[in-house]
C-alpha cells in the first residue's frame, strides 16, 4: 500500500506547523439564504498564507455560495466572516479585492482576441506620457507580463498571440499569475480542472502549488478528490449546504476523502435506482459494504 500522504510537494509535512499563524479569512458559522432558500449553514473555514484550502462538494453543496461570500459579490446572512481577524461585509468585489483577495472563475473574464500581455493588464493598464497625451504603455507591460509568467515557471512562445489561442489551462495558469503579480494574499479557484483533461490538470495543479510557494493562501474549490490531494493542506467538504467534513491533510488519506466524496449510502441509492431501468445489471455493481468501504487503489485492491 502506497502512503498517500507523502503528496507531490515537500510543503505538506509542516501543515501542522504553519497553522499556528492566524488565518487571513475565517468564516465562523456563516451562512446564506437566498430567500428562504438556505443555500450555506454554519460553515467554519480558515484560509492560511502558504496553504492551499480544498473545498469539495457535489453539485450544488453551496461550494460557490461560499466563494461568492469570500468573494464580495454576495454577503452573508448568518455568522461571521473575518479577513485578518476584524469583521468584514464586503459589497463589491472591489472591496474584496482591496484586500487582496482575487477570484479566478471558471468562465475566465479575458477578451479571447485580445494578445496575452493585453489581457495580464486588463483593466489595470500601464500607461505612460503626461495627461492628456497619456498613452499605453506596451513595451513595459510585455516585458512585465512575461517576466511575471517566467516567475511562475510559465513559459509562452509568443505573448502577442490571442489569449483565446491558449488551452484552458495554460489560461488559467495566466490568471494565477496575474493575481500573485497584483498583490493577491488570497486566491480563490472557482473549479479550475473541470473541464480540463489529465495533462493539463496537471499543469494547473503545478501553478496551484507554485501560488503556495508565493506565500499565498489558496481557495481551490474542486468536485475531483485526486486533484484535491495533489495539492491541498486541508480539505472541506460541504454537503447540502453545510459541512460535512472539515480535516487537516495528515488526518485523511485520499481514500477517506475519496469515500466522502462517493457519498456511499447516495450511491447505494442510485444502485436501488438502476436497478429498476431493464439493461443494467446490479449484480455487477458494487455491493452496498463496498460502497462505504475505502476505495482501494492498490493493485491488491482489484480483484
Ligand atoms: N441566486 C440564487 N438564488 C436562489 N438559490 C440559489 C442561488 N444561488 C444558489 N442557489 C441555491 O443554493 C444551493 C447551492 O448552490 P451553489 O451554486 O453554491 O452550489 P455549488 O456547490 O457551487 O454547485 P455546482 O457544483 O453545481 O457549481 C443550490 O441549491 C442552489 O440552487
Ligand atoms: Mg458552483
Amino acid at each position: 500500500m502506497t502512503d498517500n500522504r507523502t503528496g507531490t510537494h515537500g510543503a505538506v509535512l509542516q501543515d501542522d506547523a504553519s497553522t499556528d499563524g492566524a488565518p487571513i479569512v475565517e468564516l465562523r458559522g456563516a451562512g446564506k439564504s437566498y430567500g428562504n432558500i438556505r443555500a450555506l449553514h454554519g460553515v467554519d473555514l480558515k484560509v492560511f498564507p502558504d496553504q492551499v484550502t480544498c473545498v469539495l462538494g457535489d453539485n450544488g453543496a453551496g461550494k460557490s455560495t461560499l466563494i461568492k461570500i469570500i468573494s464580495g459579490l454576495h454577503q452573508h446572512t448568518e455568522g461571521d466572516f473575518l479577513v485578518d481577524g476584524a469583521p468584514v461585509r464586503f459589497s463589491t468585489p472591489r472591496e474584496a479585492l482591496d484586500k487582496g483577495i482575487a477570484t479566478v472563475y471558471q468562465d475566465l473574464a479575458t477578451v479571447p482576441l485580445m494578445p496575452v500581455w493585453r489581457n495580464f493588464f486588463l483593466g489595470s493598464e500601464m500607461t505612460k506620457g503626461p495627461w492628456p497625451v497619456r498613452r499605453l504603455d506596451i513595451a513595459r507591460m510585455k516585458e512585465t507580463a512575461d517576466r511575471e509568467l517566467r516567475n511562475m515557471g510559465i513559459v509562452l512562445d509568443d505573448l502577442d498571440q490571442p489569449i483565446g489561442t491558449l488551452s484552458g489551462g495554460q489560461r488559467q495558469c495566466v490568471a494565477i499569475a496575474r493575481a500573485v503579480y497584483f498583490g493577491a494574499r488570497v486566491l480563490i479557484l472557482d473549479e479550475p480542472t473541470a473541464a480540463l483533461g489529465v495533462k493539463q490538470s496537471g499543469v494547473v495543479l503545478k501553478y496551484i502549488a507554485a501560488a503556495r510557494e508565493r506565500g499565498l493562501g489558496v481557495i481551490f474549490i474542486t468536485h475531483n478528490p485526486h486533484h484535491a490531494y495533489m495539492v491541498g493542506d486541508h480539505f472541506s467538504v460541504l454537503r447540502l449546504g453545510t459541512l460535512e467534513l472539515s480535516a487537516e491533510r495528515s488526518d485523511i488519506t485520499l481514500e477517506e476523502l475519496t469515500n466522502h466524496m462517493a457519498g456511499g449510502a447516495e450511491l447505494a441509492a442510485l444502485k436501488h435506482e438502476l436497478s429498476q431501468v431493464r439493461g443494467v445489471d446490479t449484480e455487477e455493481l458494487p455491493g452496498e459494504e463496498d460502497l462505504t468501504a475505502p476505495v482501494a487503489t492498490g493493485p491488491e485492491g482489484k480483484s
